[in-house]
């Protein structure tokens, strides 16, 4: 029966309104007269639904619109279906047979109403059991992960011949790369000359290297550096944006490249990314979970078995297997198995960052490094999972105690900012800035738009909405400035003093560390292959991103992880499609 959109829609409107509380978005379709058929087509008489959840998808277009135009009626000021997370399909957040749940509530928590967000009635139709004999399906090169480091992967395998397949286990793609704030760093490149940036590879490589405190593999610490310049090069080769350059905590010079204004670099580049694997037609399975990896007898990777959402249990053949499954942040019981310490802590983090691509690499003998080196982010704003980009500090922020006083040089190394704000009173601290840091930096819109900063037309007035004694803001402030003035911070030594804060309004954010990245992860070579104990690679297995090891030592600078995720990305694909090649 063809869908009379116009028709059902109205029905389905006059359904909805009538929707008792514990209703299911697919009975309220029932009543208004849409059949199963319309969104589940048969395949030999039987409803399927494959992985992607395309038919009900296209079914959710063809009669509400897509997200732009939904998004452009919206009048509330939380717009979720015009959000950073790009193009995502309805049924991530729009369940048929289940309770309904915003995705982006996984990390925010908005008073955002979701129709029928409360569990249904009668129970979800049973999933599909794990097939008794795996169907098989064959790929050259399957990449796992669908962040920075498996998108480039996967690009770079098919652009060099290979059949590729993309796994990803959450309902949408992009990872935690699409979170991504600050910038990508780089040493060399043409908008640092266009700026009059002194910076060159060497010291990039040397600040990464100390950044990490020396526990970085100096190979593949110099290869991060090294390739840098030629990351952002292929990034705008694909249509990016790397206009504008920054500077980030253990840097000594500015080399964080992102949009223009200053917008934030990971949805942007993730944008780019899902752009240029929608024009090569790639394969990619979002709802997929990989659980296990493939091997033969001689211990050669031959590919993977999955857990679809939908399809149940099958295996995927491939002639080499890319790993780019990301970190642990996520994973509150793994984090606080290497660092007690962190127990409890919020995380900046994607939920699914939980760590599975430890385990499947582990299993099949890879080997795991660095697992302790865990990083917290100074910045995340206080009682949330919102990370405050390193970058407003980088353009000039300070950080102030509840006494109302700095306490630390705020463009510091992470472990070093995130320790000396423990230390203050209430272990947390107020981000303070005006409104020519505002200015410079777009990303910072973002924060005022989820209610996170506090205004004052004065000093004076913003420690009293904030809490602090006026005068010691106002002291601190004045202090600030002088050292600006004079370009040397006596008091803390900052390194990089960008302007003044005397530009009115003033504007805080309460911010406290959390959980971020993970350094540690399988240990690699610098073409990506995964090493065992004993020191040799696995046969048709590649790594890269967060989920590898050695690179960032014991504590990673900002924007070195989306520089590694294109490098090491783009090394994977062309030797995994190598691998694979008979
Ligand atoms: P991810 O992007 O996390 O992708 C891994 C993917 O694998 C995920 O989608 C995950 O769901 C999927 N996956 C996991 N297990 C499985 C499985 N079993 N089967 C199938 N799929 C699986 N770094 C910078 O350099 N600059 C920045 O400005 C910056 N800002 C950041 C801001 C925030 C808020 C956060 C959280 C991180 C930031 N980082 C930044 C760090 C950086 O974004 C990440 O470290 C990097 O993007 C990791 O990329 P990746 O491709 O390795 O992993
Ligand atoms: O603060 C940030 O923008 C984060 C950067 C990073 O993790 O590299």
């Amino acid at each position: 029966m063809p869908i009379r959109p116009f028709l059902t829609s109205l029905a389905l409107a006059a359904a909805l309104g009538a929707a008792a509380p514990a209703d299911s978005l697919a009975t309220a379709h029932g009543r208004a007269g849409v059949t199963c058929a319309q969104c589940h087509p048969l395949v030999k008489g039987k409803a399927r639904v494959d992985d992607n959840e395309t038919a009900p998808n296209a079914a959710c277009v063809k009669c509400h619109g897509d997200l732009a135009s939904l998004g452009a009626k919206t009048k509330e000021a939380i717009n979720a279906h015009a959000s950073h997370l790009g193009q995502i399909a309805c049924t991530v957040c729009h369940r048929g047979h289940e309770a309904s749940r915003a995705y982006c509530m996984n990390c925010h928590s908005f008073d955002l109403k979701i129709p029928f967000a409360a569990a249904p009635a009668q129970p979800a139709p049973a999933r599909p059991k794990p097939a008794g004999k795996a169907k098989a399906d064959r790929a050259d090169v399957v990449v796992i992960g669908s962040g920075a480091a498996g998108m480039v992967a996967a690009i770079t395998a098919h652009d060099a011949g290979a059949r590729v397949v993309i796994l990803e286990k959450q309902p949408i793609t992009g990872g935690n790369s699409m979170l991504a704030a600050g910038g990508m760093n780089a040493a060399g490149t043409p908008q640092q000359a266009r700026k009059g940036i002194q910076d060159s590879v060497e010291t990039m490589r040397e600040d990464t290297f100390k950044g990490g405190k020396g526990l970085g593999d100096p190979e593949l610490v110099a290869l991060l550096a090294r390739e840098s310049a030629a990351s952002v090069a292929y990034l705008e080769s694909l249509g990016a944006d790397l206009s504008d350059v920054g500077r980030m905590g253990g840097a000594s010079a500015a080399r964080a490249h992102r949009p223009s204004g200053g917008a934030a670099v990971g949805a942007h580049i993730v944008g780019v990314l899902r752009a240029a694997a929608a024009k090569r037609k790639l394969d990619i399975r979002v709802n997929a979970r990989v659980v296990r990896l493939l091997e033969s007898k001689d211990g050669r990777i031959t590919g993977v078995e999955v857990e679809g959402r939908h399809r149940g249990r099958y295996t995927l053949q491939a002639g080499a297997v890319v790993l780019a499954a990301g970190g642990f942040s996520s994973n509150p019981e793994r984090v606080a198995k290497y660092q007690p310490a962190f127990k409890g802590m919020t995380s900046s983090n994607q939920p699914g960052a939980t760590g599975d691509g430890l385990d499947l690499g582990a299993e099949r003998g890879g080997e795991l490094k660095d697992m302790a080196q865990i990083q917290i982010h100074p910045s995340v704003a206080a009682g949330s999972r919102i990370l405050i980009t390193e970058a407003v500090r980088g353009n000039g922020a300070i950080l102030v105690n509840k006494e109302g006083r700095r306490f630390f040089n705020e463009i510091g190394t992470r472990d070093a900012v995130s320790q000396a704000i423990l230390r203050q009173t209430g272990q947390s601290a107020f981000m303070v800035f005006d409104e020519g840091v505002h200015k410079s930096l777009k990303q910072i819109d973002g924060y005022f738009h989820l209610g996170l900063v506090k205004t004052g037309d004065t000093p004076e007035a913003l420690a009293q909405v904030i809490g602090v004694p006026p005068q010691a803001l106002r002291a601190t402030l004045d202090a600030y400035n002088a050292a600006v003035d004079a370009k040397q911070d006596g008091e803390f030594n900052r390194p990089d003093l960008p302007r003044a804060l005397r530009t009115p309004r003033f504007f805080a954010i309460e911010v406290k560390p959390g959980v971020h990245y993970t350094m540690g992860g399988l240990r690699i070579d610098p073409g990506t292959r995964v090493l065992a104990k004993d020191g040799k690679a696995i046969p048709g297995f590649f790594a890269a991103g967060e989920v590898t090891g050695g690179v960032h030592g014991a504590n990673r600078l900002g924007g070195n992880s989306i520089s590694e995720t294109i490098t090491f990305g783009r090394i994977a694909g062309r030797n995994a499609a190598a691998a694979a090649r008979p």
